[in-house]
Order: structure tokens, then C-alpha cells, then sequence
């Protein structure tokens, strides 16, 4: 919806630029008439103020900590549905009807083996190679196994890429778990729900029945609803700007699995247990607050801060419940982890460093106690976080293919470097 107009002036010109505004939040300003009208570009590394596209699925309100998907509050989405209904939500826009529900269960079900050849894929990979590598690569794979689904033009084949991934996506984690440890694959189940068969499949063992812990799987379940999207987060950004090029979804959903892993993003839950394994006892908490207060120490509380939110996450918070939950039924009265991050959290909370640079626990302060009491290892935290980031980064991407504006993702730059100069031969360089 348009906004009126802003003006820009400089070096005696001024340059009318549109003003958009939104359903909710801030109003954007159409800077792209800008270097046509006056040869400049904007410069905004880290995009902390530049609006990437539009989009109609997940808003973030981070001042107030508010996280809508398609306008339902994740804490709502979260008490109420499951991980398939949020899912279908992301794509199609709307809450699933019951039938419509029932429906993208079954064909989210059956889609869940992969390709048999893709289990001599995971051969070449050393045994102790972090599962999210595997996940890259092996994500990345599918695009050679499933050509019927790679035309991005067709929205039928979108569709079925789509679904692919989001059932495909679990047993590549899955087998990349059981590859790490040793273990044989284990099939996907179709009588089980989807968290139910994931568990099964990272925990099931050919010798016994595995029978899902209900409690556990619930909780499995909301983790994967609270990181499904995330508007444009660094992750998501790389798929859209990888889809921009008509790569196939598969390369575009690697991609994605590729930049969660950093640990500023998506691999910072890993990063946050070690951290607080590293802290060892509330005693030595202050020793590492004064770290992250430290300029000249590179050190940061993992599980601390965001780029939107100023205000405490509202996952983490249903994250924090959800690890009592999971320790209570699993009997752990007392776990040592859980108490050096509450003791962290309620120290970090009072100090003026991070009041007033508005640091609250993140989603990774707490997932990663809760997956390790249920039996994870470190190294498959992000790799959960993919798993569920799955769904997001296809809804974006199907929304950048379909929005009739979209071009190839091209920034430009601030060029600081060498003017033009003439070449010189190596006989006469001192
Ligand atoms: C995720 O974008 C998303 O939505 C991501 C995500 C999603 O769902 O997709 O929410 C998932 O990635 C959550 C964030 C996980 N990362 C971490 O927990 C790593 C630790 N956090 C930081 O690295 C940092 O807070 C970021 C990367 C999350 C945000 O960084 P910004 O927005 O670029 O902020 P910044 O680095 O400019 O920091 C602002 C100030 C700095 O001090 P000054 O230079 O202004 O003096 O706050 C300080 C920082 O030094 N600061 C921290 C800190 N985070 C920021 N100081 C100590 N500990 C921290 N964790």
C-alpha cells in the first residue's frame, strides 16, 4: 500500500522516493530509483535497516517480542497445533480444515523414504563428521535423485519439491545421527506422526520395538514449530537470494542448511551448551559475563542477543517451559546445565551491559539443554534447527518464485580499493 512519498536531497537535487507501508510494522522507503536519479547506492552491511522483499508470512515485532506466522502468535500455534498444521500454515497461508489436515499428513508421510542409493551416499563420510555437514551435502544430493520436481517454473513440481523436503529432510538428519554413532538406518514408520517417527528414527534400533515417549515427542514436536520461520534471518536471506538465480529448491534449501551453521545463527544452540559445559558451575558466571562485556575479547554469551529482538524472544520463553517439561518426565531433578543457565540469565538480566544493549536469551539459550536430556548430542542441535527451518525457507522461496517483481538478487558495493592503474611486468616490481 503506498504512503505517501519521501524526499531525498543532495548535491542540490532532490529525488521523490516512494513510501510503502505494511499490514503492520514499519513502512519501507523505495530507494530504487535512487542510483538511476542520482548515481548513488544506499550501504547497509548487515541489512540492519533494509527490507529485502515483501512478504506475507511470518512478522516480528522486536520490541515487543511478538512472532506471527501468517498473523497467529507462535504461543497460540505453539499450546494448540502441531508441527504438519504449522507447516501447511507457512505454505498455503491458512490453518488446514481437518480434512485438508488429514490429507497433508498422509502425503507428508509418503514421502519420507529416500532414494536407497542415497544410503551408499553417506559411505564416503569419515564416522565422526559433524552431521551437519552430511546434512548439506546430503540435502544438496536430492536434486540428483528427484529431477521430476527441480522446475522451479512449474508450480506443481514446486509443490512436490516442496513436500519432498519437508518429509525427506528428518530421515537425512535421522540417518545422518545414526551414521555418527554407528548404527544402522532405520525406515521411516507411516503409523507413527511425524515427531513420533523422527524419534523412531533416530532412536529405534532393528533388535526392539522403539516406542515413542508421547511427552518427549510432544515437546520434539513445539521445538520444531517455535524455529520453523523467522522472516528474513541470514538463512533465509541465502535461500531467497539462491533461489533469485532459478537454482533448483534443493541447491536452495543447502544452501540455507550451509549459513545456519554458523554460529552466530542457527549454530549458536550448540555453540550455547558448550558454553555453559565451559562455565561449569554458577560461581564462575561472572568471570564470563565480564568476557562478553570485554571489547577486546572476542567471547559472547551464546544464546544472547538478536538483531530483531530488543525484547526477551518469544520462543525462548516457551523454549525455558518446554526444558522443565522434558526434564521432569525424563526424572532429571537436577540438572547442573540448567542451573548455570538460570543462574546466567537471571545475572545477565540485571546487569547494565545487557540492559541496556537490550540482550535477552535467544531460541538457543535453552533448546540445547532440552535435546541433550532427550538423548541428542551437541553436534545434531543445528541440524534439529535446519530440520524445522526446512518448511520456512520453502515458504519464503515459494513466495519469492511466485512474487511477479522478483529479479536475481544483485547488491552493488562502496568500491574502496586501487583506482585503475597499468599493469606491471614482473621484471620491473621492487
Ligand atoms: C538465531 O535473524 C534471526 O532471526 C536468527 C534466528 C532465527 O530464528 O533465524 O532468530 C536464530 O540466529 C538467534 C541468534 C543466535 N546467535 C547467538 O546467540 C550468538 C550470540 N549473539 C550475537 O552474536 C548477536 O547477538 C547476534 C549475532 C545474534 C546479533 O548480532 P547483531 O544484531 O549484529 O548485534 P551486534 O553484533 O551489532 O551487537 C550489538 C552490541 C555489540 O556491542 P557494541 O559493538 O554496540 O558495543 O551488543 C553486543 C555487541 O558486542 N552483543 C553481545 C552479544 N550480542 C551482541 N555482547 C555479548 N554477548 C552477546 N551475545
Amino acid at each position: 500500500m503506498s504512503a505517501g512519498t519521501g524526499t531525498f536531497s543532495i548535491d542540490g537535487k532532490t529525488i521523490d522516493l516512494a513510501v510503502r507501508e505494511g499490514t503492520i510494522g514499519p513502512s519501507v522507503v523505495d530507494i530504487a530509483p535512487l542510483y538511476k536519479n542520482a548515481g548513488m547506492f544506499t550501504y547497509d552491511p548487515g541489512f540492519t535497516s533494509t527490507a529485502s522483499c515483501e512478504s506475507k508470512i511470518t512478522y516480528i515485532d522486536g520490541d515487543e517480542g511478538v512472532l506471527l506466522y501468517r498473523g497467529y502468535p507462535i504461543e497460540q500455534l505453539a499450546e494448540h497445533g502441531d508441527f504438519l498444521e504449522t507447516c501447511y500454515l507457512l505454505l498455503y497461508g491458512e490453518l488446514p480444515t481437518a480434512s485438508q489436515k488429514a490429507d497433508f499428513d498422509y502425503r507428508v508421510t509418503r514421502h519420507t523414504m529416500v532414494h536407497e542409493q542415497m544410503t551408499r551416499f553417506f559411505q564416503g563420510f569419515r564416522r565422526d563428521a559433524h552431521p551437519m555437514a552430511i546434512l548439506v551435502a546430503s540435502v544438496g544430493a536430492l536434486s540428483a535423485f528427484y529431477h521430476d520436481s527441480t522446475d522451479i517454473s512449474d508450480p506443481q513440481q514446486r509443490m512436490i519439491a516442496s513436500m519432498r523436503m519437508i518429509a525427506k529432510v528428518p530421515t537425512l538428519a535421522a540417518m545422518a545421527y545414526k551414521y555418527s554413532i554407528g548404527q544402522p538406518f532405520m525406515y521411516p514408520k507411516n503409523n507413527l506422526d511425524y515427531t513420533s517417527n523422527f524419534l523412531h528414527m533416530c532412536f529405534g534400533v532393528p533388535c526392539e520395538e522403539y516406542v515413542p515417549n508421547p511427552v518427549l515427542a510432544r515437546a520434539m514436536d513445539r521445538i520444531f514449530i517455535l524455529h520453523a520461520d523467522h522472516e528474513q534471518n541470514a538463512s533465509t536471506s541465502t535461500v531467497r537470494l539462491a533461489g533469485s538465480s532459478g537454482a533448483n529448491p534443493f541447491a536452495c534449501i543447502a544452501a540455507g542448511v550451509a549459513c545456519l551453521w554458523g554460529p552466530a545463527h542457527g549454530g549458536a544452540n550448540e555453540a550455547a551448551l558448550k558454553m555453559l559445559e565451559e562455565i561449569g558451575t554458577p560461581d564462575r558466571i561472572p568471570e564470563f559475563i565480564a568476557r562478553a562485556k570485554d571489547k577486546n575479547d572476542p567471547f559472547r554469551l551464546m544464546g544472547f542477543g538478536h538483531r530483531v529482538y530488543k525484547n526477551y524472544d518469544p520462543r525462548a520463553k516457551i523454549m525455558q517451559r518446554t526444558t522443565h517439561e522434558v526434564l521432569n518426565e525424563l526424572g532429571i531433578k537436577d540438572d547442573p546445565l540448567l542451573d548455570v543457565a538460570m543462574e546466567l540469565e537471571r545475572i545477565a538480566l540485571h546487569d547494565e551491559y545487557f540492559i541496556e544493549k537490550k540482550l535477552y536469551p535467544n531460541i538457543d539459550f535453552y533448546s540445547g539443554i532440552t535435546l541433550k536430556a532427550m538423548g541428542f548430542p551437541t553436534s545434531m542441535f543445528t541440524v534439529l534447527f535446519a530440520l524445522a527451518r526446512t518448511v520456512g525457507w520453502i515458504a519464503q522461496w515459494k513466495e519469492m518464485i511466485e512474487d511477479p517483481s522478483q529479479k536475481i538478487g544483485r547488491p552493488r558495493q562502496l568500491y574502496t580499493g586501487a583506482p585503475q592503474r597499468d599493469y606491471t611486468p614482473i621484471a620491473q616490481r621492487s
